[in-house]
């Protein structure tokens, strides 16, 4: 018999999708093969902190995390993937230490978990993690720095401009007038660095457009303004791989509301997918391709879902974004997209954490220090 894996897989976390993360992990966690793996189910509250227990994530769905073990994330590599746990005794408060974590699975959308800033810890404590690393999750969650790594790549994209929140303070004519500059409304204006259309205002007018970007501006101080595409299809393609990634077959989001906004995702629940997308094949051959470049082009590993804007009439191209973790319940787009293209969702999660090893391989080979 084999050494079963044990895989922490870790959800919830510090960001607005916290409670997406949970119905995401919720999913990965009911496939985990127990013949093959020893799942560590490790939560993040909302504050931050990690916590542990035999059915840790059903109490984080319940939001009684009271009876749960602190856990102290892994810092160091001497900690040799380690997971101390802190215990309450009668005698007062312990330390005792997990076996070692083989994979760290983050399910965690959004800023402190799909950001790199996770995957800067994972580094740190040099353990063997799914999905991208640290660049390529920083980048991906970036909205102004992904734009300009696309636009160095020949990717295209949307006309877009960044602003700060002190040039909205200070000089708001200017930035309007450079925003209308852009080819004219409608607008689009978002937080760099967010994710789930938090922050995020369709302007009609320029009565909107100072609206919008104050409205973005409570969320980050770097504020991105972009032309909206008009007659717009929302195509999205799953790509998995670490060297050579492939690309899903392509899917379509029909929104509920006039865009695919906070409310549209997550409250009505009433957008539909369409799988596959109804495309020409040179159009889908070009997107997927779109795809994998852009993934490249920003060092992605593991798995990301691409998402594109199509002009209706022109099937005109343009690459919105790369969401390293992107919704993994079993209905979400990802996994229902590779489902579509012969690959059902337990074997995702398997290959997923195959890629993460594979990848934890290449890093011990590659030396950091001068040697004689
Ligand atoms: N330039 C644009 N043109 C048309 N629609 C847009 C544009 N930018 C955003 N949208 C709409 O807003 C939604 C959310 O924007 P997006 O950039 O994907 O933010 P998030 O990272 O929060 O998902 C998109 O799915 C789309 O419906
Ligand atoms: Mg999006």
């Amino acid at each position: 018999m084999t050494k079963k894996l044990r895989v922490a897989v870790l959800f919830g976390g510090r960001s607005g999708e916290h409670d997406v993360s949970l119905m995401s992990a919720r999913s990965v966690v009911s496939v985990l093969d127990s013949n093959r793996y020893e799942v560590v189910q490790v939560g993040i509250t909302l504050e931050g902190n990690w916590l542990t227990g035999a059915n840790a994530l059903a109490a984080f769905e319940k939001g009684e995390t009271g009876h749960l073990d602190r856990v102290i994330p892994p810092t160091d590599p001497a900690s040799r993937q380690s997971l101390h746990v802190l215990r309450e005794t009668k005698m007062g408060e312990k330390f005792e230490t997990l076996a070692s974590v083989d994979v760290f699975f983050p399910v965690l959308h959004g800023p402190f978990g799909e950001d790199g800033t996770i995957q800067g810890l994972f580094e740190m404590a040099d353990v063997a993690y799914v999905g991208a690393g640290v660049a390529g999750s920083s980048v991906g969650m970036d909205k102004g720095i992904f734009k300009d790594v696309m636009r160095a790549n020949d990717i295209p994209i949307v006309d877009s401009l960044l602003v700060l929140r002190g040039d909205i303070e200070n000089n708001l004519d200017e930035v309007i007038q450079k925003a209308e500059a852009l080819g004219g409304y409608p607008l689009f204006t978002k937080p760099a660095n967010l994710g789930s259309s938090v922050g995020i205002s369709k302007c009609n007018h320029r009565s909107d457009l100072a609206e919008g970007l104050m409205e973005a501006a409570r969320y980050d101080r770097r504020i991105i303004i972009e032309h909206g595409v008009r007659d717009v299809r929302e195509i999205e393609v799953s790509v998995l791989g670490n060297e050579n990634p492939r690309a899903s077959v392509c899917g379509e989001i029909l929104p509920s509301r006039e865009f695919y906004s906070y409310e549209s995702k997550y409250i009505d629940g009433t957008s539909g997918l369409l799988i596959p997308a109804p495309l020409p094949d040179d159009v889908s051959n070009q997107i997927r391709a779109y795809a994998i470049r852009a993934y490249q082009a920003i060092d992605c590993a593991g798995m990301a879902r691409a998402d594109f804007f199509v002009e209706k009439e022109t099937y005109k191209i343009y690459l919105n974004e790369l969401n390293t973790i992107p919704g993994f319940t079993s209905i979400s787009m990802y996994p229902k997209l590779w489902q579509a293209s012969g690959l059902p969702y337990a074997q995702l999660v398997d290959r997923l954490i195959d890629l993460a090893l594979e990848r934890k391989a290449q890093r011990d080979r590659t030396e950091r220090r001068r040697t004689a």
